[in-house]
């Protein structure tokens, strides 16, 4: 089963074209991402017209780019999948609407995915991994434990409730004049930095939910910050390192009781499984191997690349759903919120 996926949430524009075997194993012929950082970077976040022109400018070329180098025609594809949301309603407009010319044109099913569930389900195309697992959702938009079923079958576990861990890091980087997007800026910076500086607050750690906060940190690198005027590069380097290990430290608490709600609830979890920009730090991959190891599960992380947004997250989502027989009409509506 060939399937397109197009991916225009918010400031990647994205397309790929995956084949699913009839055993469930996942396969990528082609996967073209342009990250639109440098039109954004003048501005230090994403503005929202700005990427929606971009995806019109761009996705044409990248879905006849992706189609190329996977080497099939649109009489070979077994349906167009594009993310229908959550995210940037211009650019899930686009995205969608692309979608369903092709559907029509080429009388093929067209497949509505949730972003969020095309990350969920992301480590089911490259692993031979079987439901249910865990899933730490880490992105600019989202910090979510979710218990995973099944296609469609998800149960969030937590959440943060107040910033995503990736705006946190974009944030903290903003205020220390550390250029966009942030996350990697602060992991590279705090790779130069002693973590046992500045003592920052451990959020929500020992709490019965296996709920996230990370405003109160970041107010606190902030205050940390603005006492230490003018900041010298060892300072911010430090800041990064406490600030991150402060991360660290509540991610490993908040995911040991989100896992053992998990057990309770469902049975052991067949994996651990990150995805989502953050899932890109190599400092919170390897507190996650550790956490998975306590728990006594197995970590599955999909590569890099396939942790941050693409175009075949979302054609793997779409081919998971084609096999279970569920496609979509042209009704299909874009949606800036829509929870897993
Ligand atoms: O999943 P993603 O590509 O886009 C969505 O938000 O959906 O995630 C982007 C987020 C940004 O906030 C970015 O700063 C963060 O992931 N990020 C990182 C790292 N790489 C990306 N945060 C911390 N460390 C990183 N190495
Ligand atoms: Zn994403």
């Amino acid at each position: 089963m060939l399937v397109l996926g197009i991916e225009t949430t918010c400031d990647e524009t994205a397309a790929a074209v995956i084949e699913r075997a009839p055993d469930g194993s996942g396969r990528i012929l082609s996967n073209i991402v342009h990250s639109q950082i440098g039109d954004h970077a003048p501005y230090g976040g994403v503005v929202p017209e700005i990427a929606a022109r971009a995806h019109i400018d761009l996705l044409d070329g990248l879905i006849d780019r992706a189609m190329r180098e996977a080497g099939v025609g649109y009489a070979d594809l077994a349906g167009v999948a594009a993310a229908a949301g959550p995210g940037l309603i211009g650019g899930v407009i686009v995205g969608l609407t692309t979608a369903k010319a092709i559907a029509m044109v080429h009388d093929t099913p067209l497949i509505a995915v949730n972003h969020l569930e095309a990350h969920a389900l992301t480590p089911r195309l490259t692993e031979p991994l079987v439901f249910p697992y865990c899933l730490f959702l880490v992105s600019g938009g989202h910090t979510q434990i979710v218990a995973v079923l099944g296609v469609g079958e998800y149960v969030r576990l937590g959440t943060t409730v107040d910033d995503a861990m990736g705006e946190a890091f974009d944030k903290v980087a903003k205020m220390l004049g550390l250029p966009y997007p942030g996350g990697p800026q602060v992991e590279r910076a705090a790779a130069q930095g002693n973590a046992t500086r500045f003592e920052f607050p451990r959020p929500m750690v020992g709490r019965p939910e296996p709920n996230f906060s990370l405003s109160g940190l970041k107010t606190a690198v902030r205050n940390e910050a603005s006492r230490l005027l003018p900041l010298e590069e060892q300072d911010v380097a430090d800041l990064c390192a406490s600030f991150q290990a402060a991360v660290l430290a509540s991610t490993a608490d908040r995911l040991k009781v989100g896992l053992r709600i998990f057990e309770e609830r469902f049975g052991p979890p067949q994996a651990l499984v990150a995805a989502g920009g953050v899932a890109s730090n190599q400092a919170i991959r390897g507190a996650l191997e550790t956490i998975a190891r306590k728990a006594g599960t197995v970590l599955l992380l999909p590569p890099p690349a396939l942790c941050t947004d693409n175009g075949a997250m979302i054609a793997w989502a779409g081919a998971e759903r084609l096999a279970l027989g569920i496609s979509d009409g042209m009704d299909a509506a874009p949606r800036a919120r829509w929870l897993l």
